[in-house]
């Protein structure tokens, strides 16, 4: 830009708002850096965490029995529901952004998405629009598609996360030492984690527009998180607080299960809820952290947050969100970290915050193809966008599925399904090695199928298995 400039070489409208987004991404990043070069030590002192009081985390129950108000078009009106579509569905073995993966009747996250918000608005005449936040990953596939929703009852808004360099482990120099516009030497660079959403929300000046329009709330969550539906009586809380009183920020956690004990927990910390990461622990106190009946709950990423308060933070340069260094290997080979930041991180800066423990079903994450058998099975049905569970099963829980390494894409998935298998009475599968399934299988209690290397089992359509177990090259 600045080359062009001193050329004289003409600069269009489109030169010069990259170099703006260019400068505020290379301030932001300047500041992490900084603050990653000044940390000494771990961000907790473990002696200092204290449990959080009792009322700062709220059973959902008890909120949702104060009942709804009057007029829910109101409360809704002040909300915009905001997805972080930051990410790609590699986990899965697709490339492009992962909100396109389709999960259940060809629909994918994000037209289950449109759907939840198109019926909210139909039915009580709202105007809730939908955000969402892209990164310079996810941002060019995701506009093409949102073409399609150009007649649908739901405003659509982006905007974009920023673009940081990575940094060499050992000289912490950056590895790119160009800008990638299009692909090439798009290794140096990633998208700086979730809590980039305050200062990127901020500076695309849609903050601001959606504060003037009369919007007064945002709602976040995961893209891939399935149960993450606007829930009315939170809205109602949060919208019905007093004056003085006002809460700035709600947390929906849930109770810990053997299988989430990775999960981020809530803490008092200095007179304040604080959320601690797995990977703010000292190493000795790994285990008490994983402890499930130490930390009974865990962040489900579900989130409620002030859109005033976020500008006033933002315009007071308050929103110091503790530094996680994720460390990667490059395809050459080569060392790098990237500097990331959590949204939820985010809750020791707001006022009046809360936790409101939230039943499970509100997180429904599919981040494996086990998760998604689960959620296209008849496990659950779908209305409207929403997944619920089929009042058929007799247990409130989900089954255990653990897929093997034939499955981990989600094209190797569904090539070995012929149909998706009644697992309506299942509790645990574990599959591995070459296993397809023929159409109308049923599955029962515990099913455990392993073929054996180089062998491959094929279960037969309309099998039914229960409690058993399939091994070596048998055909059954
Ligand atoms: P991830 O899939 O990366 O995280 O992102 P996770 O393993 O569930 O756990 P946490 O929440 O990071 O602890 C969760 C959501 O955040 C988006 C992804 O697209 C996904 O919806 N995300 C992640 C961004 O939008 N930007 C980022 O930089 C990282």
């Amino acid at each position: 830009y600045k080359a062009r400039k001193s050329l004289h070489w003409p600069l269009t409208k489109h030169h010069s708002c990259v170099f703006q987004v260019s400068r505020k991404d290379f301030e932001g990043f300047t500041n992490l850096f900084h603050r990653f070069l000044q940390v000494k030590g771990p961000s907790v002192e473990w002696v200092k965490i204290q449990r959080p009081p009792e009322d700062s985390i709220q059973p959902y129950d008890k909120i949702a029995a104060r009942g709804l108000p009057d007029s829910v078009a109101a409360c809704l009106n002040k909300l915009v529901v905001v997805k972080l579509n930051g990410g790609l569905g590699t986990s899965m073995g697709c490339k492009g952004p992962k909100s396109l993966i389709s999960v259940r009747n060809e629909n994918t996250f994000l037209d289950l998405t449109v759907q939840q918000i198109e019926h909210l608005n139909k039915t009580y005449n709202t105007d809730v629009p939908l955000v969402l936040m892209n990164s310079f990953n996810t941002d060019e596939d995701t506009k093409k598609i949102l073409q399609k929703y150009t007649h649908h009852r739901v405003k659509i808004h982006t905007f974009n996360q920023s673009r940081y360099p990575r940094i060499n482990k050992e000289s912490l120099l950056p590895v790119s030492t160009h800008l990638s516009m299009n692909g090439q030497s798009a290794e140096g660079w990633y998208p700086p984690g979730h809590g980039d959403i305050y200062a990127s929300f901020y500076n695309s000046g849609l903050l601001d527009q959606l504060i003037e329009q009369g919007k007064e709330y945002i709602f976040v969550s995961n893209i891939d998180n399935l149960g993450a539906t606007v829930d009315l009586h939170i809205l109602h809380h949060l919208v019905s607080q007093p004056n003085g009183k006002r809460c700035e920020f709600i947390m929906e956690v849930t109770d810990k299960t053997r299988a989430d004990v990775k999960g981020g927990t809530l803490i008092q910390y200095d007179g304040k809820l604080r959320l601690l990461e797995i990977a703010q622990v000292p190493k000795d106190h790994v285990d008490e952290f994983k402890s499930v009946s130490k930390f009974k709950i865990f962040n489900t990423n579900n989130l409620w947050i002030s859109l005033a308060a976020i500008k006033r933070l933002q315009e007071q340069k308050a929103m110091d969100l503790e530094i996680i260094v994720n460390p990667k290997t490059l395809d050459g080979g080569q060392n790098v970290i990237q500097l990331e930041t959590a949204v939820g991180a985010a809750i020791k800066c707001f006022d009046n915050a809360l936790g409101i423990n939230v039943p499970r079903s509100r997180f429904l994450p599919v981040k494996t193809t086990s998760d998604l058998l689960l959620v296209m099975s008849n496990l659950y049905s779908l209305d409207a966008g929403s997944l619920t569970m089929s009042p058929k099963r007799e247990f409130p829980t989900t089954p255990h599925v653990k897929l093997g390494s034939s499955f981990t894409k989600v094209q190797e998935y569904l090539i070995r399904f012929e149909s998706i298998p009644d697992m309506l009475e299942l509790d645990h599968l574990t599959v591995s090695g070459d296993v397809t399934f023929g159409k109308n299988v049923s599955l029962k209690g515990t099913v455990i199928i392993i073929a054996n290397h180089g062998d491959r089992i094929d279960i037969p359509a309309g099998s039914m298995l229960e409690n058993k177990i399939v091994s070596g090259n048998l055909r059954i």
